[in-house]
């Protein structure tokens, strides 16, 4: 048995489901892997708010920078959010020569260059599932299986609080403000879900999906974005009359003539009968459009604790792997993109 021990950034709506599924799922991993998942610290910011009981209370810390800089800490989970505190914490983990996994979609998709080079000057990797397409195993297959592929385009439904809120205004008529409450009690929305209905957060999915998919570096800020605040009941009756849903689409597309990059989130008109109409609640499901392979889809849980713990817990094996066999794997991104507008793709 080899024993990894890692520390935990960040115990609050994802963390706490980490943690949790961690300690259940501990002598499986063992008894599958041969490895030893310890959990030894976690970082959290106030003191007073209740934990998950099956956690020892003697683990919890207020001193984030501790955690990552602990002889006793081999790996180094950030489930924190947010770039500042987040970002320091992950580059200072990285610079350590620890390797990281976090389900920071924002982080990743505005300083990812700068972390997959820490990465690399450490010879350690960087894990981030989570960040993208919760539950699906998606990133690792990008960056592994279809290395060696030539994929041309992205196109999916990236964000499961919207994609929640538009299943239940269409099909139950319930409001904007109370689907997105829902949202929140279901813990699918991030800690500021204007992140959700701004198309920010799912310009940063794109962002991270394009640049596995074209060898290419996109940023967030790199994606044109529209969220879904402009939509009203009048769009949806109108969508309904003519046997449409409205989706919250993000497509990314390598144009031929240069390999420049298009990307884009915007609320579309899907017909009924397209298979992205069939996608619904959190639900997620992303096309990628590839010379050799064809079409893949890939569907499953776009968010909520949970799905994004399976995640998370599979990057964590994953590491530990490396780290006791000594290997890592380079994040496959190049030189930043050019980018142009997307065409009519949809
Ligand atoms: P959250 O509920 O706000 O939890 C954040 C945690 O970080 C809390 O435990 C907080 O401590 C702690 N924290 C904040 N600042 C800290 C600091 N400086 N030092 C130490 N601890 C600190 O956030 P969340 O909703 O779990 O999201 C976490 C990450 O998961 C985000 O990057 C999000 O984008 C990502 N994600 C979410 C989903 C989803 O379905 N919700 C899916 C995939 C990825 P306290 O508990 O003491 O406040
Ligand atoms: N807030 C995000 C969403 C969480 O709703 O998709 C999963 O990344």
């Amino acid at each position: 048995t080899h024993r990894v021990r890692i520390g935990l950034l960040g115990c609050g709506t994802v963390g706490a489901d980490f943690a949790e599924l961690l300690v259940e799922r501990r002598a499986a991993i063992e008894s599958v892997t041969g490895l030893s998942l310890e959990l030894v610290r976690i970082a959290v910011r106030d003191p007073r708010k209740p934990r998950p009981p099956a956690l020892d209370a003697e683990l919890f810390t207020l001193d984030a920078h501790d955690v990552v800089k602990a002889d006793d800490v081999d790996l180094v989970v950030e489930l924190i959010g947010g770039t500042s505190a987040a970002g320091e914490l992950v580059l200072a983990a990285l610079d350590a020569g620890k390797p990281v996994v976090t389900a920071n979609k924002e982080l990743v998709a505005s300083a990812g260059p700068e972390l997959f080079a820490a990465a690399d000057r450490a010879g350690v990797d960087l894990f981030f599932e989570a960040a993208a397409v919760a539950a699906v195993p998606m990133l690792r297959p990008m960056r592994e299986s279809l290395l060696a592929e030539d994929v041309t385009r992205v196109v999916g439904i990236v964000n499961g609080t919207t994609n929640y809120m538009l299943t239940r205004m269409m099909g139950d008529g319930l409001g904007f403000d109370a689907a997105l409450a829902r949202a929140q009690e279901l813990g699918y929305a991030e800690p500021d879900a204007s992140a959700d209905i701004e198309g920010a957060d799912a310009a940063s999915k794109v962002a991270i999906l394009a640049s596995l998919a074209f060898n290419r570096s996109v940023v967030a800020d790199d994606v044109s974005r529209e969220g879904i605040v402009g939509l009203d009941r009048e769009d949806f009756e109108l969508a309904d009359r003519f046997g449409f849903d409205i989706k919250l689409l993000a497509v990314a597309e390598r144009f031929a003539d240069g390999g420049a990059v298009g990307a884009q989130v915007f609320p579309a008109l899907i017909a009924r009968d397209h298979p992205l109409a069939s996608v619904r609640d959190s639900f997620n499901a992303v096309f990628l459009t590839t010379s050799a392979a064809g079409e893949l889809m890939f569907y499953g849980h776009g968010a909520g604790p949970r799905p994004s713990a399976s995640a998370i817990l599979g990057d964590v094996t994953g590491a530990a792997d490396q780290l006791v066999r000594g290997t890592h794997r380079r994040v496959p991104v190049g030189p930043p993109a050019v980018m142009r507008p997307t065409r009519d793709l949809v």
